[in-house]
């Protein structure tokens, strides 16, 4: 291990996440095992749902094991097969185009918007082919995308949408909660999200029309749902499915946190304000850009990322952040530059944006309850960072 890395593991490091812990979470726990029923669907799932469902104004919440798996399920309910085609970003997490490549369909990649790096809606329907089955989008930072536009898209062409909400839970657009727009949104409860419990995610279902498909597929493919419900008198297998349910032990977890998502999203926004009021100066002397949350769009401060001027080299100021005790991060490495995006997509036009943003990108440390002090300390060094990277 290096100095640098022996630096991180002990702790002098501001880390880029910390899980927070609302105080609840290992009571639910206990009473969880109280209950007797830890594999998942119990009553600490239904609650979830329940309180998901009402969040989002829509007909089904399902929660599942990922986002990844809410992806998944979305693109088994699509009944895709190979040849379809599916439109989204490149610049975006695997799993998003993952999920419809394991059904044999073929993710088509847009180029994004330089202000919000979600997906350019206005290049979306030269992307449209006979093939064309559905649009995927992913609310980048939890900004939306412009969904105006992309549902008058879908309707034109008859096209679903997915909206790839994974790090959007408590953030809007117009006043609708994100993953509640689409025909399937999906949420993500990762340890690195506003609200978590570990690993963890839902499928929001907006139309009753699916609703009855998908309880079979999250169930392996059953209709065991009915038979909890006393509908039948044993469970069979009905239709294709895997195991997406999420443990009890982990919703016993996510109830607490969903509960408290108003305080959470409050307190992570005091921090994204600091960091953008902080930042200013920087974005001044032109040395970085700063998010840009369009109107209309109320986002719920699951990152504070900045775009810094190509003229820097990001590794180095990364590497020299992490020299003063900063451990900020980059993502991602756009999709259709990557071995399985080469062989299982294709892209539709330019990509020079996504090329671009996704070299510049830097996440920086923003947790629940991170000390602002943090925030003048990240600040003040990045400033003398970029200031001697200007001097060479
Ligand atoms: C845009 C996006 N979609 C999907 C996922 C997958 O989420 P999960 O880790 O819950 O499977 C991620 C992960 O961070 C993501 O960033």
């Amino acid at each position: 291990m290096d100095a640098r890395e022996q630096r991180e593991m002990s702790k002098s490091v501001i880390p880029f996440n910390r899980p927070y812990s609302t105080g609840f979470e290992l009571a639910n726990i206990q009473q969880a095992y109280e209950n007797g029923m830890l594999s998942g669907d119990g009553p600490f799932s239904q609650q979830c749902e329940t309180w998901l469902k009402s969040y989002a104004n829509v007909e089904m919440a399902l929660v599942t094991h990922s986002c990844t798996g809410a992806l998944e399920m979305a693109a088994l309910l699509l009944g895709l097969k190979p040849g379809d085609e599916i439109i989204m970003p490149s610049y975006t997490f695997v799993s998003t185009a993952n999920a419809f490549a394991l059904r044999g369909a073929t993710p088509v990649f847009v180029d994004i918007r330089a202000d919000t790096l979600n997906i350019d809606e206005n290049l979306i329907e030269a992307a449209i082919t006979k093939k064309t089955r559905a649009i995927c989008i992913v609310h980048y930072a939890g900004v939306a995308c412009e969904m105006d536009v992309i549902m008058d898209i879908a309707q034109k062409y008859s096209l679903k949408v997915v909206e790839d909400a994974a790090h959007a839970i408590g953030a809007q657009y117009k006043g609708q909660p994100l993953g509640g727009i689409g025909d399937f949104g999906t949420l993500s409860f990762h340890e690195t999200k506003n609200l978590t419990c570990g690993h963890g995610g839902a499928l929001l279902i907006r139309d009753k029309k699916w609703t009855q498909r998908a309880e079979i597929i999250h169930q392996k493919g059953t209709d065991r749902r009915s038979f909890g419900r006393n509908e039948v008198d044993r469970y069979t297998w009905q239709d294709i499915g895997s195991s997406f349910l999420l443990g009890e032990l982990s919703a016993a977890f996510l109830i607490t946190q969903l509960e408290h998502m108003v305080q959470i999203n409050e307190q992570r926004h005091a921090l994204w304000t600091h960091y953008n009021e902080a930042l200013k100066p920087l974005e001044v002397k032109g040395w970085i850009k700063r998010p840009t949350v369009p109107q209309g769009c109320s986002h719920n401060a699951h990152m504070y990322y900045i775009l810094l001027n190509p003229r820097f080299n990001r590794r180095a100021v990364l590497k020299e952040l992490l020299d003063a005790g900063i451990k900020a991060v980059f993502h991602y490495i756009p999709l259709h530059t990557a071995p399985a995006g080469q062989k299982h997509a294709r892209q539709s036009g330019d990509l020079s944006v996504t090329n671009e943003c996704a070299n510049r990108v830097i996440r920086l440390p923003l947790w629940t309850n991170m000390p602002s002090v943090h925030i003048g300390f990240i600040v003040d060094n990045l400033e003398k960072i970029l200031k001697l990277h200007t001097k060479r």
